[in-house]
């Protein structure tokens, strides 16, 4: 069958040693995309119904988690530009703006035409979709004070209509903002407010418009499907219309009009989205029309490549020198992922020419998901949160020209599990850890300066810079180290320093860490097999111990912070729950588990400190880089 062809054929038993095909058919990294009013090309129809329900895209990156969480409900959503014209969303039955990076009083800031608000379809506000309602209609948004990232308490008044029915009371939401709504527009009522926000809910019911200024649309909020189906279903009067089992037919009907007479050629990392994306496609053409090429990069996890070899319908491209000498003396984590992909193209095109495979009978598959486009600025007014390496120019140009088939973009990680599942792939393949495309670039961190840590009232301010996600916008701000892993205490202090956007706790250090010092450096290859042993042991005993299934992804990161020349960099342990991973939660390691992982870490080679993440996404992203 063609689903098992990439069945491992040995080495199968040990899901912790596998690691996620890099992705080439992931994208690349884009240019910006241009704010415009027409759809992008990835938002076509194809064989769908019309939607009932309309998410407008005000750049925010739970845009899509929107219309999916509508989805999951069993009623069809579709995403369209804020600035869509309201006479083209006359067949909707009811709209959602999103959130987004920007501030109302932005030049350029996204904005929805107004006649919207009154064009009898009911109106729904998240986040900025609250302040653009407030600002359009006449009341008042103001900067916070401290902003409001992650978890938060709303009191919610009883109320009789239908958006808050039976939602009055206290409960967990989460938030993601700095400006709020300060004063309501005529005629709302303010029925929810957090400690930090007053106006965290507004409602006109008679006007059917309402908002709020958490995320109803992210698991963390505990109560936010409740307001989805109350907007659907009682406010709009939806009907299910919509069941994303049994797709594949519709998926690989997709894909044949897609390749036409081509075939398809793909890059597979090993992971889960190439994987099922190179078996859907198999299973929509025929076997003897895809082909598939593992590039090792030499960015992989230890045992990877040999996982590989063991695949059927694979053959491994060995590219490593190739990748590190163009790495070399990079330390701008922008960069790395340009270079990656670029250098990816030019694996690409070589086996594309060598295997005579660039005529116009082969197009390229990808196994691109939801979150990869959204967060590198792939829909209309999406933030480029950091770019994902399998949207590059090149791969630009292929989607330009109709040379690329991604049967996956509307999925999120568990619709595609769940899609190979239907397929019949292994689950030692799907229930594999997301392994990101650009392997352990992203999780080496390099420094351009060198310099000590820096003490404050509040712990260590560590000189190196990671990628973090505040308000809906990207942030490349420095580390904060404190002594104790109390995440609450980390939640706060994010809030209140702007200058920061992850806080470690320190698990044991070869000296204090105020005498620790960042040193500049860039990838080596001495600094990649350093962090490959690091990964690997924590890795096993990770698996060993079953942490490994208690947790959605566990990304084990090299920072340059050490002691001395003999013990230049730390570990930090990232693990993390998440549903989607678009939003995740930093999860404890019980104490016998740390103190192995510590002891192991500190017996090897370079390794001067052990730290543990403490950060949820947002503020902070999954991964460091
Ligand atoms: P972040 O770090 O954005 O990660 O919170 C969300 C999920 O995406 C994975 N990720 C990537 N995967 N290419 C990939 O193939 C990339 O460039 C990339 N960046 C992040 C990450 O591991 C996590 O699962």
């Amino acid at each position: 069958m063609a689903s098992r062809r990439l069945a491992p054929r040995r080495g199968a038993g040990d899901c912790a040693g596998f690691s996620t095909l890099p992705s080439c058919s992931r994208k690349c990294v884009p240019e910006r995309r241009q704010t415009g009013r027409s759809a992008p090309p990835w938002y076509h129809r194809g064989l769908n119904p019309t939607p009932q329900i309309v998410v407008l895209d005000a750049g925010g990156q739970y845009c899509h988690l929107i219309a999916r969480k509508v989805r999951d409900l069993g009623v069809y959503a579709e995403v369209r530009p804020s600035e869509t014209p309201a006479g083209e969303l006359e067949s909707a039955r009811g709209i959602l703006i999103s959130g987004g990076p920007n501030s109302v009083y932005d030049a350029g800031s996204p904005t929805v035409d107004p006649a919207i608000f009154a064009c009898g379809a009911p109106v729904f506000g998240i986040c900025y979709g609250q302040q653009l309602m407030a600002h359009l209609l006449g009341g008042e948004v103001r900067k916070g004070d401290q902003g409001e990232y992650g978890l938060a308490t709303l009191d919610l008044d009883p109320a009789s209509d239908p958006l808050f029915a039976g939602l009055d009371g206290r409960q967990q939401v989460w938030m993601s903002h700095r400006d709020a709504v300060a004063a309501l527009p005529e005629g709302f009522s303010a029925p929810g407010r957090t400690a930090t926000c007053p106006i965290a809910a507004m409602a006109a019911p008679g006007r059917r418009l309402y908002a709020v200024q958490f995320h109803p649309e992210v698991v963390h909020t505990e109560r936010g499907r409740e307001y989805l189906a109350n907007f659907v279903f009682r406010v709009c009067g939806c009907r299910k219309d919509w069941d994303a089992r049994g797709r594949l037919p519709l998926l690989e009907r997709e894909i044949r009009d897609a390749a036409g007479t081509r075939n398809v050629f793909f890059f597979v990392s090993g992971g889960v989205d190439s994987s099922v994306a190179f078996a859907l496609c198999a299973r929509a053409l025929g076997e003897s029309r895809v082909r598939g090429v593992y590039v090792d990069t030499g960015l992989m996890r230890e045992g990877e490549t040999e996982f590989i070899r063991g695949l059927a319908g694979v053959s491994v491209e060995t590219a490593s020198e190739q990748f590190l000498t163009a790495l070399q003396g990079v330390t701008d984590p922008e960069r790395k992922r340009q270079i990656i992909g670029e250098e990816f193209v030019r694996v690409q095109e070589r086996i594309f020419s060598e295997r005579r495979l660039a005529g116009d009978e082969w197009i390229l598959g990808q196994g691109t998901i939801y979150p990869d486009t959204i967060e590198s600025g792939g829909t209309a007014n999406a933030a480029v949160i950091k770019t994902h390496h399998n949207r590059v120019a090149g791969i630009r140009k292929l989607i330009e020209a109709g040379r690329i088939v991604e049967p996956l973009k509307s999925f999120y990680k568990d619709e595609v599990r769940e899609a190979g599942r239907e397929l019949g792939l292994p689950s030692e393949l799907l229930d594999r850890h997301p392994f990101p495309g650009p392997g352990l670039a992203i999780r080496c961190l390099c420094s351009e300066i060198d310099a000590p840590v820096r003490a404050t009232g509040d712990g260590y301010i560590v000189p190196v810079k990671s990628v973090g996600v505040q308000g809906d916008s990207r942030s490349y701000a420095p580390v904060l180290a404190i002594d104790t892993p109390d995440h609450g205490r980390a939640t706060a202090l994010i809030n209140r320093l702007s200058g920061v956007n992850r806080v470690i706790a320190g698990v044991e250090t070869r000296l204090p860490v105020s005498r620790m010092r960042v040193r500049a450096c860039s990838l080596t290859a001495e600094r990649l097999a350093r962090l490959r042993r690091a990964d690997a042991a924590v890795r096993r005993l990770s698996h060993a111990s079953g942490f490994d299934r208690s947790v959605w992804q566990f990304p084990v990161i090299l920072i340059p912070l050490g002691t001395t020349a003999e013990f230049p960099d730390s570990v930090v342990l990232r693990p993390v729950a998440s549903v989607d991973g678009m939003t995740a939660q930093s999860v404890p390691i019980g104490a016998e588990l740390l103190q192995e992982m510590r002891a192991e870490l500190l017996r090897q080679e370079g390794i001067a400190g052990v730290f543990l993440d403490l950060t949820h996404k947002p503020p902070g992203t999954i991964e460091w880089e």
